[in-house]
């Protein structure tokens, strides 16, 4: 495990935006894979802005989403598609077939996450996996449980990702009470997973999930046993851990 730490958001974006950008550079048809939530945002800003200046080609990256609300197509303003299309795709020379998230507006739960994995699988897996880190320790949409899930799944949302997630809508009735998400181990065996946490409110579960046993009940403890994992965080998550 790697661990940079960083002053605060800014410095935590432009240091992960670096690594992304490293590995664009190092393998220009890479296969990235994307979060949502606040924290990946100051990246997609800084990736933007390297790719205005010609520093970054998108041009033959593939992109996979790591989950997406179920129920909610590409054009609502709340899914995770609008989300990536605002905050990179539309900004960026990514071709739009390369562009793979799950679709939302697919009733069937079945099919939607077969479909996703085979997708994945003809990519010849993830070369790159940035994540967040929910409240709960969750990492995709995979909440805390009583065992690891391997593959792409249908999810019901704990009480406090709602809450948690609900100061994108409205208010907490709004948030879609189910989501696909890719699994612990479709995250797993991707190449690299890069993580980034910020802000003292993540601390306490940072310092858990990376320095306490690995569980299901703390879904990214899971990520200690990963053999290239980073996490780019600053003071304020880190400073529950002693490094
Ligand atoms: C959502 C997403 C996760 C993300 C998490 C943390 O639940 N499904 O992928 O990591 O939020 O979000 P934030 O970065 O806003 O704290």
């Amino acid at each position: 495990m790697k661990i940079y730490r960083a002053h605060d958001y800014k410095d935590m974006s432009r240091k992960a935006a670096n690594i992304i950008s490293a590995q664009i550079i190092m393998k220009p048809t890479c296969v990235l894979g994307l979060a949502t939530g606040s924290s990946p945002i100051g990246i997609y800003a800084q990736l933007v802005d390297w790719y205005r200046k010609d520093d970054l080609d998108f041009s033959r990256v593939k992109t996979v989403n790591l989950d997406e609300y179920r129920g909610l197509s590409a054009d609502n303003e709340q899914s995770y598609r609008y989300f990536m299309n605002e905050h990179l795709f539309s900004k960026v020379n990514i071709k739009n077939k390369n562009i793979h998230i799950p679709d939302g507006s697919n009733e069937d739960a079945d099919a939607e996450c077969r479909k996703y994995e085979e997708i994945i699988d003809t990519m010849n897996g993830i070369d790159l996996q940035l994540l967040g880190l929910g409240p709960n320790g969750h990492i995709g949409f995979n909440e805390p449980a009583d065992c690891f899930t391997r593959k792409t799944h249908l999810v019901d949302l704990t009480e406090s990702t709602i809450e948690a997630n609900k100061r994108f809508f409205e208010d907490a009735s709004q948030v879609p009470r189910q989501a696909y998400t890719m699994g612990i181990g479709t995250i797993m065996k991707a190449r690299k997973i890069l993580m980034v946490v910020e802000g003292e409110k993540k601390a306490e579960i940072l310092k858990k999930a990376l320095t306490e046993e690995v569980t299901p009940r703390v879904p990214a403890s899971i990520l200690q046993l990963h053999p290239d994992f980073t996490l780019v965080a600053d003071d304020a998550a880190l400073s529950l851990m002693n490094i």
